[in-house]
């Protein structure tokens, strides 16, 4: 069983950054991992399991490197459809010398890698259309195991001023390039109790604003040693 700590120290993340190819990268990595609240959430909710990890839309691995940073040293996948993030990715994983980090190249919409562990959803369901997103969540929690959890970080849809800086701030990713699509539509709570609950999963949602603007949640579905995966 892996006792990770809390949080990694600031010189460990500086380290992180500066696997990063780019400049402008290293110091978006830096102010991510110092200012985001979602890798400690993260951390803190698999803290004392033995599972491998499903990062799902991981971007260059910036989670798989915070959770190694914090002693996680089990297997763990990262899966993004965008082909210059998962080269970055690897890149990164092969100069730190992690080889238990692994990425590959795939749209969520279409599959997902056979897997049974932990997995993680962190930002990527606004890029979806509502069955695409229950069909994601519905195969995501196909590949929880008993006793692990699916870990999905959103920003939910509802009238506050939060939820119109998040979609603001998406719409700026894409016209900067950063992301490859602009956002399509965002659930609300009521969506991942129906799916999740039907998946066999005991859920939960907080909010998980930190100090940021944006209207984010942290849904984690649990499945229980005593249900069958579906
Ligand atoms: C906002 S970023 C989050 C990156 C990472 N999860 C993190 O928190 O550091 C969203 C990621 O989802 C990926 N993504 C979007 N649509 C996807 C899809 N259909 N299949 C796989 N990845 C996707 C994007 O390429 C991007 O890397």
């Amino acid at each position: 069983m892996t006792t990770l700590a809390p949080m990694p120290t600031r010189e460990a993340l500086h380290q992180i950054a500066d696997l990063c190819p780019k400049r402008w990268v290293k110091h978006y990595t830096r102010s991510k991992l110092s200012s985001d609240p979602v890798y400690g959430a993260v951390a803190k909710e698999v803290i004392g399991t033995d599972q491998p990890i499903l990062d799902i839309g991981c971007g260059i691995g910036l989670l798989a490197h915070y959770l190694h940073a914090c002693g996680h040293s089990l297997p763990i996948t990262g899966f993004d459809y965008d082909p210059r993030k998962i080269d970055s990715a690897v890149a990164m994983a092969t100069a730190a010398g992690h080889r238990h980090l692994s990425f590959t190249t795939g749209d969520a919409r279409t599959g997902l890698p056979k897997f049974s562990g932990q997995v993680v959803i962190l930002d990527i369901l606004q890029f979806f259309t509502e069955s695409e997103q229950d069909a994601l969540l519905t195969a995501a929690a196909s590949r929880v195991a008993p006793g692990a959890k699916l870990i999905v970080r959103s920003g939910l849809r509802d009238d506050s001023g939060r939820f119109r800086i998040t979609v603001l701030v998406d719409y700026l990713a894409k016209a900067c390039f950063w992301m490859k699509a602009a956002p399509t539509r965002y659930p609300d709570a009521a969506q991942f109790e129906r799916v999740l609950v039907a998946a066999g999963l005991k859920v939960s949602i907080k909010p998980m604003w930190g100090g940021t603007p944006f209207n984010n949640f942290l849904i984690v579905g649990e499945r229980h040693y005593n249900e069958t995966q579906s």
